[in-house]
Formats: C-alpha cells, structure tokens, sequence
C-alpha cells in the first residue's frame, strides 16, 4: 500500500528544514520506500495566502494522510493579528484538534557526541533519555468557557481547565505502555495539592496502575517536576502529564540535551495516524539564513517511519546516518563546539544525505 505523506513547512525556518527533510523522502523512496508526497500550506504561509492559518483544502489533505511532516509555525510578522483564531499557532492546535492527534511523545536523549553542549554538567546528563507523554487536545488549552469580558467595570481573562476520566485514562494508556517499552518507569506530574482537574488525574492513574503490574508509577507535583528535571534529569524514564505542563516542561527537557534542533516528537491519534514535527519553533530570528539544524526534521521522518508506518528497518537507517554525521563532527551553530566544523542546513542535510546512501 502505498502511505500518503503530506508536508507542511509552515514558517521561518519551516522551509528550510522541510526541504531538506523531503530530500530525505526522496532518497528513501529510491531506497525502496512506497510512499506519495504532498505539500500543503499552514500557519502564517497560509494565513498570506489565504487569510486563514489552517484553509479547508490543508485540512483534507491532512485527514487523508497516513501522516503529517510539520515544521514550525509563527513569527512577529503574525503577532500583531488581534483575531487569535487567525494566529498561525491555529493552524497547528487546529491540525491537533481536528485529527484528534492526543497523545505527544516528545523524547528528550543525549546523543553522546553532545554532552558538552547541554549547559548542565555532563555527568549528570550523560546518558540521558527522556520520554515526555504530554495530553495534545485537551486541558486548558481547549476548555471551555474561555475569554475576555467586562466585569464590574474592568476587563477578566478566563480560561478553563478540565479533563474528563475518559481523556485522562487515554493518554495514561499510552503513556504506561511506554513505559513497558522502556525503563518501566512512569512519573505522572500534576498539581493535586492544589487543582481538582489534577486531583482527578491523579486518582484515574493510580486506577489504571494494576493493569500494568510490570510499571512502576510515581506522581510529582509540576513544580518539583521542574526542579528536578533540572537538578537529576535521570531519574526519569516516562513522564505523563497534561497539555500546558507538558508544553512547559518538554522545553525543559529538550534544552537539558544541549540542543532542541536534534528533537523530534510525535502525536498520534486513535487509528495511529499521526503528526511529526520538530521539538522547536519556527525561530524566526534565523529564518532565511541556511543557519538552522535540520537533524530534529530528519529525525521526525525517522519517527514517522517508525511510528505511523512501520519501517522501522528505514528509521534505524535515518538515525544511524545522523550518528555517523555527528561522529564525523559536523555541528550546526547551535550545537557547535570547539575543534568541530560548522555548517550550514544545506551542507547538514548533504551529510546526512550521504551517510544515509552508505548505510
Ligand atoms: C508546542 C508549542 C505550541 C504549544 C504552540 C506553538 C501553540 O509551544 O508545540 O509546544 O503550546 O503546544
Ligand atoms: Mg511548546
């Protein structure tokens, strides 16, 4: 059968690493790989285009994927649109919610070839490797009611935050047979000590616990959860963890490896279709410049291999290419260090391209 894969570069660095990433499709479709490539508009690019940051053409076209590439979204060029159903951020909630896309694996590892870049001491990140299970469509980010009203004479912002057992028990599932796949460890993070939606969270997964007697679950409030991700990172194995907490707390994660270019994570939704993007945004500073690290969006492809299309053998081959690359010592500028060689996105994604062809 062949997978329908659909490409959405999105904006400021969006493209640019897009294309290297479709560079990569190609080079698997020559490897043997049965897949057919779209490319859509999304975010601010479709906001210009079309003055609406997720058209109805972008939306059937996703729907009818196996899988989604996305690079990034936004930029100060949109900030300014008072309409926040216009932001290019829309474009990417919108994807989630319409797709139903729930569970976000976001994998925070230290390649080794990078200990030094992480600005934690080495020998507390050595080794590191992370799987944040951050809830995608639910929480605060899409509860109801929400907005900006007068009030006895002033305005209030309100939004709301709630999950039901239903949602909480879904995105538990996923994350204890994570756990099972892994380090058999599970931390859910909350803040039972003080919102009742967590209050909630907390006892839905001390519910599923039994079911998984092989993973051993802990809970942590979001506060200590951030202390400790930045104090002793590898005590974690899988964490789970609702939508903003996990927003927060992945960031986190993903600077203790020394650079959010090398990460990158996936959302999936009930039937397995998912979405693929980098850990980082659009970053918009750099946009144009053939500066950005290309490596998250190449390992995105590997991650969608693995994950949505089960070629496992071909995502081992990208990951492989990209370890070959960084023992060689190729760095973009934001993995950069001393003795190594700097390159541009163009340049990465030829190494990549390379090591890849000889694996
Ligand atoms: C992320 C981003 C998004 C989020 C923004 C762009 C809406 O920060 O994917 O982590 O908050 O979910
Ligand atoms: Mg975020």
């Amino acid at each position: 059968m062949t997978h329908k894969v659909l490409l959405l570069p999105g904006d400021g660095i969006g493209p640019e690493i897009a294309a290297q990433a479709a560079r990569l499709l190609k080079a698997c479709q020559d490897a043997g790989l049965d897949i057919e490539v779209e490319e859509a508009l999304v975010g601010g690019a479709a906001y210009d285009a079309h003055g609406d940051p997720l058209p109805a053409e972008t939306l059937d076209k996703a729907k009818a994927a196996s899988a989604i590439l996305l690079g990034a979204v936004g930029g100060p060029k949109w900030d300014k649109i008072e309409d926040l159903a216009k932001r290019p951020e829309k474009g990417l909630l919108g994807l989630r919610k319409n797709l139903g896309l729930f569970g976000n694996l976001r994998p925070a590892m230290l390649y080794p070839q990078l200990a030094s870049a992480s600005s934690l001491k080495p020998e507390l990140v050595a080794g590191l490797d992370i799987m944040i299970v951050r809830e995608l469509t639910g929480g605060i980010y899409f509860g109801h009611p929400r907005g900006i009203e007068e009030r006895n004479g002033e305005r209030v912002g309100f939004n709301t935050y709630v999950y039901s057992e239903s949602e909480i028990e879904r995105i538990g599932r996923v994350a204890f047979e994570m756990a099972q796949k892994r380090g058999k460890k599970l931390c859910s993070v909350d803040k039972a000590n003080v919102l009742e939606v967590t209050i909630l969270w907390r006892e839905v997964m001390e519910r599923l616990a039994p079911e998984y007697p092989d993973v051993e679950l802990s809970h942590m409030y979001v506060d200590n959860a951030a202390m400790q991700l930045v104090r002793a990172p590898k005590q974690f194995d899988v964490v789970v963890t609702g939508n903003m907490f996990g927003d927060i707390l992945s960031d986190a994660a993903a600077m203790l490896t020394g650079s959010i270019g090398m990460l990158p994570s996936a959302s999936l939704n009930e039937s397995g279709q998912g979405m693929y993007e980098p850990c980082h945004g659009s970053a918009p500073d750099i946009a144009g410049q053939n500066m950005a690290n290309p490596l998250a969006m190449m390992l995105s492809v590997a991650m969608m291999l693995r994950y949505s299309l089960g070629e496992n053998a071909m995502a081992e081959r990208i990951e492989a290419a990209v370890g070959s690359v960084l023992d060689d010592g190729l760095r973009t500028a934001d993995i950069a260090s001393e003795g190594m060689q700097t390159i541009g996105t163009d340049a990465m994604g030829d190494a990549v391209l390379a090591a890849f062809a000889k694996q």
